[in-house]
């Protein structure tokens, strides 16, 4: 998959992502539209990881780090997969140097198929702050919808906003 010529690829996100992964955390956009704790806490970067490793052994989560030609490039994350529904939430950051290059459109369109493919969501979800103008159009960009805004979320200690659901549906195969 080709963002602004790199070729970006998913590898299960590991300890060698770290250091890097550490750096995004402190980004003030990531800060601003994720759900990460700000200020983030000491270990903060060990502890996410972690959550992840026990959520991917259990099948209700999965992290991978977003590599652009081999080189770590940001995160591309499955929160919660919730089978009951047959859905998954999905979410993507990119290091601030590599922006605007279609990075993170390459790794949503990797991510969705990843989520359709390998782990047999038929819908897939995304929580977009309402001003992050930037990540609605990556959504849009990979066939994604807006589905509804929901209003006056807590999206963490502090911050409360609009938050707009993005939907896109694996097709229904009909052979
Ligand atoms: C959102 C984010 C992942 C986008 O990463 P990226 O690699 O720059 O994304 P892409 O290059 O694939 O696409 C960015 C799109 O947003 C557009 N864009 C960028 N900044 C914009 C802005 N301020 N207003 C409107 N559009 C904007 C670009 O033009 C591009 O759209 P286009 O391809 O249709 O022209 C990155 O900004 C980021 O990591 N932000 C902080 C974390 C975050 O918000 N994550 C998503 C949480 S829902």
């Amino acid at each position: 998959m080709v963002g602004g010529g790199a070729t970006v690829t998913l590898v299960p996100f590991a300890n060698e992502h770290l250091e890097p992964f550490r750096a995004l955390a402190q980004d003030p956009l990531v800060l601003r539209f994720t759900r990460f704790p700000d200020p983030l806490p000491l270990g903060f970067a060990e502890a996410w990881l972690a959550r992840y490793e026990a959520g991917r052994a259990a099948g209700t989560m999965e992290g991978f780090a977003v590599l652009a030609d081999g080189g770590f490039a940001g995160i591309a994350v499955v929160p919660e997969i919730d089978r009951s529904r047959g859905a998954a939430e999905l979410g993507y950051a990119v290091s601030p140097e590599l922006r605007g290059r279609g990075v993170a459109a390459a790794a949503l369109a990797l991510l969705t198929r990843w989520a359709f493919d390998d782990a047999g969501i038929a819908r897939a979800e995304l929580q977009i702050g309402a001003a992050n103008e930037a990540s609605k159009r990556v959504a849009a960009n990979c066939g994604y919808w807006h589905d509804h805004t929901e209003p006056n979320v807590q999206v963490k200690p502090g911050r409360i906003e609009d938050t707009e659901h993005w939907v896109r549906e694996q097709p229904v195969n009909s052979a």
